[in-house]
């Protein structure tokens, strides 16, 4: 494998990671608690961050990733979203009274004092009262056993050509899972191996990081239905409040 496929990977993110039902349960969720100032952190390009925005909120999107970004900002197209490139401690103080993190964004945490200082940092964005959101896969439902080539294997046509991607997992140390992301171009015969190391944290120990941080946690989720929380649930979705 080499390193070096000119690859526009962040251009294809949203044909990769289609809408779950995430952004939905998400947008509504904001509804519900009539949010009008959104944080939006690890908002990649953006998709989710655009939604809220057009349903008349104003919107910050916080990424460390240049490239994620700059899709972001060329989606943007007038709306009213604040992007803003570095990590959760450009979020504003009391800036917010909604925050969320989207596409499993509280697993790239992957140490506990990652974790904590990024929901110390939210905490802050929001105001009393302001509701935190976000998922994280349920490690019970052993998800990376099915990172594999045949399971995961997409075929994208790109600017570049026909590409295609797949995942396998490289080790498991729980709560720690590493996954490799090939990236094969069926036209150039280029090929791309990344690797990612994602933080599994069992719903005991999310809850405790929440209530350590200053939230409460009001409800844990199986997934973005609203189906409630076992240990067969593919997600642990939780919704919390500040103090
Ligand atoms: C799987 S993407 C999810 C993007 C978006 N939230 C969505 O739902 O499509 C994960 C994102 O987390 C971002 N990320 C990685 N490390 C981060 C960190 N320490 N703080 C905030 N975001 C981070 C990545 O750059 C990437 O855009």
């Amino acid at each position: 494998m080499t390193a070096l496929m000119a690859f526009d990977f962040a251009d294809a993110y949203g044909d990769l990671n289609p809408d779950d039902g995430d952004y939905r349960f998400y947008a509504e969720l904001a509804a519900e608690i009539r949010a009008t100032r959104i944080l939006d952190l690890g908002c990649g390009t953006g998709t989710l961050t655009r939604l809220l925005a057009s349903q008349g909120c104003s919107a910050v999107g916080v990424d460390p990733d240049p490239e994620m970004l700059r899709v972001a900002m060329q989606k943007s197209k007038g709306e009213q979203v604040d992007w803003r490139l570095g990590f959760s401690d450009r979020a504003d103080t009391a800036s917010a009274d909604f925050a969320v993190m989207s596409g499993h964004v509280a697993q790239v945490f992957r140490h506990d004092d990652a974790w904590a200082a990024a929901l110390h940092d939210l905490h802050r964005a929001l105001i009393p009262n302001g509701t935190l959101a976000f998922e994280s896969r349920n490690p019970t439902a052993r998800a990376w056993e099915q990172w594999n080539r045949q399971a995961t294997l997409r075929t994208l046509d790109t600017k570049e050509g026909r590409v295609e991607f797949w995942h396998e997992t490289a080790w498991v140390s729980l709560p720690l899972v590493a996954y490799d992301t090939f990236t094969r171009n069926l036209d150039t015969h280029d090929e791309k191996v990344d690797r990612d190391v994602l933080a599994f944290r069992d719903p005991t120990s999310l809850v405790r990081s929440l209530e350590a941080t200053g939230f409460t946690a009001l409800n844990q989720y199986g997934d973005w239905r609203r189906t409630p929380l076992t240990p067969e649930s593919p997600e642990i979705v939780i919704v919390a409040r500040r103090a």
